[in-house]
């Protein structure tokens, strides 16, 4: 349960080795989040930032978990919430960005990209709303992204797996409405990670200690979406109605 404060107290997150969701577990492992749950296909590479949360107070176990490996889900789940009781906050940070030059060429590659960041996401959460909707509490917050606003040119591979994913937590969260089990979405703009290494920044580009900060500050007021930077909200919202002949010739 939260505590008196309103703090999450008890952590999964899908993806322990994303830079977002490390920035974010600092965040809250400060504000006294006290079990923390890493899932990622290599749990050993997470020795790191686990002993770092350690010794900042927090309990903290690794655990394996592949997005692509989806026929393991719904046990994976049930696991970790009979291991560790109930669960305030499961962060869904896995994703891939893949190479869209190769993916429109390419199928497998590109089903390797909607398979993880859509397919991926959709089976390990509806065993995570399930069990959430029966302890009647906790937040699903997913990392979706500004590219699933509009599929762009340049990467509409990886921003319809991220509009499919996005769609779906929109609908998820209104099926939750009432049950005492929220769902953030949070959409990040270019934010400077392994992701976007070597990448040129985008216009708006941000960090993950700012996605942390705007993730937890999303949690404490029960919000359903988060924009990083939060500009991007209005930004976006006018190159949603851009003609397409001319959206295709922006340079996004
Ligand atoms: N960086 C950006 O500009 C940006 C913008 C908007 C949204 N996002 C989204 O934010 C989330 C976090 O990204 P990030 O920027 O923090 O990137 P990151 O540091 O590269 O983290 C991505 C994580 O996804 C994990 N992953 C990839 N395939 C997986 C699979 N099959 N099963 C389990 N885990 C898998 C990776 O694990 P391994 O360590 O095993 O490779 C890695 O830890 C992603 O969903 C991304 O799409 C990022």
């Amino acid at each position: 349960m939260k505590d008196a404060l309103g703090s999450v107290q008890s952590v999964l997150v899908l993806g322990g080795g994303s830079d977002i969701a490390q920035a974010t577990l600092r965040e809250l492992v400060q504000r006294r989040a006290r079990t923390i749950v890493l899932a990622a296909r290599d749990p050993g590479a997470l020795d790191g930032i686990a002993g770092e949360l350690r010794s900042a107070g927090a309990t903290v176990e690794t655990v394996a978990f592949d997005a692509r490996d989806t026929a393991t889900h719904a046990a994976f789940v049930d696991g970790v919430f009979e291991r560790f009781g109930d669960i305030d906050l499961a962060l869904l940070a896995f994703g891939v960005l893949g190479d869209q030059e190769t993916a429109e060429h390419d199928g497998s590659a590109a089903v390797d990209i909607a398979e993880v960041n859509y397919v991926g996401a959709v089976s390990v959460t509806v065993p995570i709303a399930q069990r959430m909707r029966t302890q009647g509490h906790g937040t699903i917050a997913a990392l979706s992204s500004v590219a699933g606003e509009r599929a762009r040119r340049s990467n509409f591979v990886y921003g319809s797996s991220k509009a499919g994913m996005d769609a779906f937590f929109q609908g998820l969260g209104d099926s939750l409405a009432g049950t005492g089990v929220n769902v953030m979405i949070v959409r990040p703009g270019f934010v400077h990670t392994k992701m976007t290494e070597g990448m040129d920044a985008a216009p708006l580009s941000t960090t993950p200690e700012a996605v942390a900060s705007a993730i937890v500050h999303g949690l404490a007021r029960g919000r359903e979406t988060v924009w990083v930077p939060s500009t991007l909200r209005y930004v976006m919202s006018v190159l949603r109605h851009v003609p397409r002949p001319i959206f295709r010739r922006l340079p996004l």
